[in-house]
């Protein structure tokens, strides 16, 4: 373990990591406005209800994963543990309620306190889009058309988009009846979380990872069969929607999703290449509640795990992409010309061209050296003489040549190189 490592379940991202996050950002920037959607920023931190009510108590996220603490004032406040419940929170203080469509994508860092292992982070980052105000088939279908653009926009090949409905609260009766009955009778072989899932969130039960449950679940009766013929007719076109905008899935029915506010269709992108935290984005239609808002506010959308894009991005040796040029390195020999140089680096960066002085007094190589530590795309160097001569010595770092130039015209010629 590294002397100085963040909490467990962090990470620190170094400069030289974030043209891979860029990517991943710049992308999100790209793809979603071609939809209509514009960026939206929310607080870190929300007041604990909304989460709670947002994603439903009886959830693992809400029950066992989210860092609440007391704020000034008395306060519960929660690190946000996913995007969708505050970005509705958000979205409430706009007409969103009178069916006016509202169009929003986040990208930020979420907060859960699972256990840590590989592509599962206690701080990770999601990038995430949520169409709130209307219900339609269309709307869904183009969720996960816009979101499948975005991997393959990445170079994200091999991943699969798996769908299922959860139809309404209506429906959920007669489902619920015919998976409890089933369940009850193979209550016995059930893990223990199971055994009381069968009273208590019987759908809970279609996604247990233990083996002795997955069994049972590969029998489960089509409970589909028992949603109001109009949840059916949704999804029918949400798939037919799906295969007209040649975006291939397979319907999974033993996908339900860790959130509770789930109405209709489900969905969830996996990639096999990252191993058991193989989720690398999911999402759904939902009908929210939030505290003091008696009617659900209704919506379509997803996130993506940042994180886990990367790791995909590396196992399928996505090439990084390019660096830009390294700067211009200021090398100074004596105080006067340090002093110079300083002034000229002001000169340089107000003409858009990056430069790193050095600052203290070192020979020429040990410069040099810090120069090569910098990444240096060229070396200057100015002594007492090169003041006095109104030239500089201008080394080209990558091919080593080395040439005298006069310091008229430097900021010119060094201007067309980085353009
Ligand atoms: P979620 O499935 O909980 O959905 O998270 C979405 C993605 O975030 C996952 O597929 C995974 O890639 C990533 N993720 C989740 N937890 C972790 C973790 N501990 N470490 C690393 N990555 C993680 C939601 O969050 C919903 N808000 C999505 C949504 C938007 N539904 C409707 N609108």
């Amino acid at each position: 373990m590294a002397k100085f490592s963040p909490p467990p379940g962090t990470a620190d991202i170094f400069p030289e990591e974030m043209p891979l996050w860029n990517r991943l950002e710049d992308s999100a920037r790209r793809i979603f406005p071609l939809y209509g959607y514009g960026e939206l920023r929310t607080p870190i931190f929300e007041s604990t209800e909304v989460f709670k009510r947002g994603i439903g108590d009886e959830t693992e996220v809400v029950q066992k994963e989210m860092y609440t603490f007391e704020d000034r004032g008395g306060r519960s406040i929660t690190l946000r543990p996913e995007g969708t419940a505050g970005v509705m929170r958000a979205l409430l203080n706009t007409d969103v309620m009178n069916g006016n469509e509202k169009r929003v994508f986040y990208i930020g860092p979420m907060f859960r306190g699972e256990r840590p292992a590989a592509g599962r982070r206690r701080q990770f980052h999601q990038v995430g889009v949520e169409n709130a105000g209307r219900v339609a088939p269309e709307l869904d279908a183009e969720n996960m058309a816009m979101m499948m653009q975005y991997l393959d926009n990445l170079e994200i090949s091999g991943a699969k988009l798996v769908i299922n409905t959860r139809g309404v609260q209506a429906d959920r009766g007669p489902a619920e009846e015919m998976l409890s009955k089933y369940f009850q009778q193979h209550i016995g072989d059930m893990c223990d979380d199971c055994q009381t899932r069968v009273t208590r969130n019987v759908w809970r039960i279609l996604d247990c990872k233990q083996a002795c449950c997955k069994e049972i679940v590969k029998n489960t009766p089509d409970y589909l069969s028992a949603y109001s013929s109009e949840s059916r007719a949704y999804f029918d076109s949400v798939c037919n929607l799906l295969t007209s905008f040649n975006v291939d899935f397979e319907i999974d029915k033993q996908l339900v999703r860790g959130l509770d506010y789930y109405a209709h269709t489900v969905f969830e992108v996996i990639h096999p290449g990252i191993g058991a935290q193989s989720a690398i984005a999911g999402g759904g239609r939902y009908e929210l509640y939030l505290p003091e808002n008696k009617k659900p506010i209704v919506g379509v959308g997803f996130a993506a795990g940042l994180e886990r894009l990367l790791m995909v991005q590396e196992a399928l040796k996505v090439a990084a992409p390019v660096a830009g040029k390294g700067p211009v390195f200021l090398i100074s020999m004596g105080a006067s010309a340090r002093a110079f140089n300083m002034k000229l680096a002001q000169d340089l960066r107000n003409a858009n061209i990056p430069v790193v002085v050095e600052v203290e007094e070192k020979s020429m190589k040990a410069q040099m050296r810090a120069a090569n530590r910098a990444n240096a795309a060229f070396g200057i160097i100015c002594g007492d003489d090169e003041l006095e001569t109104g030239k500089v010595v201008f080394k080209d770092m990558e091919n080593g040549s080395q040439e005298e130039r006069s310091r008229n015209g430097l900021i010119e010629f060094l201007q067309t190189t980085y353009k």
